[in-house]
C-alpha cells in the first residue's frame, strides 16, 4: 500500500469521525446537552478550588494535591465542551436552567477562542505541577483563573 493511499485512509476516518460527532452531538437533547456542559463546569471547578486556596496562602500548599487535581481539570478540560453548546440550548430545557448567554451563539468564534484557552492553560498548569515550582505553580493558577474569568464575564449569565 502507498503513502499517499494511507493517508487517503487516514483523512477519511478523520473525516468520518469528524462527522459522527457532530451528528452525535446534533442528537443530544438539550437538556443532556446542558447538564453535561454545567457537569463538564462544575468538576473542572471542585478540583480548581483547592488550588486557588493554595494559592492565595488559605489554606497550606500540598504539591501532590496540585498534582492530583490539575492532572484530573486537565483530562475533564479536554471532553469535546462545545458540542454541549449545540444549536437550540440558549435557553433553558424543562427543569434543566442555563446560565447561557446568547451572545455565545452570536459570537461563536470568540466563546471558541476563549474555550481553547482556557483549556490550553489548563494543560500548562497539570505541566507546571510536575515542576514542583510552587511559584510557577501559584503564576498558572492566576493565568487559568483569568481564563474562566474571561469567558464568564462576557458570555455567563449572573
Ligand atoms: C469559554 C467560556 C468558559 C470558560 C473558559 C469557562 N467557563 Fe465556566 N461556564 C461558562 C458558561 C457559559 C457557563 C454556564 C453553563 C450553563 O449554565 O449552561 C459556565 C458555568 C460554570 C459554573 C457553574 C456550573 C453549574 O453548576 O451550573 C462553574 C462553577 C464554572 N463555570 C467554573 C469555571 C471554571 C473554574 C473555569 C476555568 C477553569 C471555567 N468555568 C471556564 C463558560 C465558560
Amino acid at each position: 500500500m502507498t503513502l499517499s493511499r494511507n493517508l487517503k485512509i487516514a483523512a477519511a476516518a478523520a473525516l468520518g469521525l469528524a462527522t459522527s460527532a457532530v451528528a452525535y452531538a446534533q442528537s443530544m437533547k438539550p437538556e443532556d446537552a446542558i447538564t453535561a456542559r454545567r457537569a463538564y463546569h462544575r468538576v473542572i471547578a471542585l478540583n480548581f478550588g483547592p488550588l486557588g486556596a493554595m494559592a492565595k496562602g488559605d489554606i497550606p500548599f500540598s504539591v501532590e494535591t496540585f498534582k492530583t487535581n490539575s492532572a484530573r481539570m486537565a483530562s475533564v478540560s479536554s471532553m469535546p465542551v462545545l458540542s454541549y453548546y449545540q444549536d437550540g440550548t440558549d435557553t433553558d430545557a424543562g427543569d434543566v436552567k442555563t446560565r447561557a448567554m446568547p451572545e455565545i451563539w452570536l459570537d461563536w468564534d470568540s466563546f471558541k477562542q476563549k474555550m481553547e484557552t482556557m483549556q490550553q492553560e489548563v494543560a500548562k498548569l497539570a505541566e507546571v505541577a510536575q515542576t514542583g515550582d510552587q511559584g510557577a505553580m501559584k503564576a498558572q493558577v492566576g493565568a487559568t483563573g483569568k481564563s474562566c474569568k474571561s469567558c464568564h464575564d462576557d458570555f455567563r449569565n449572573k
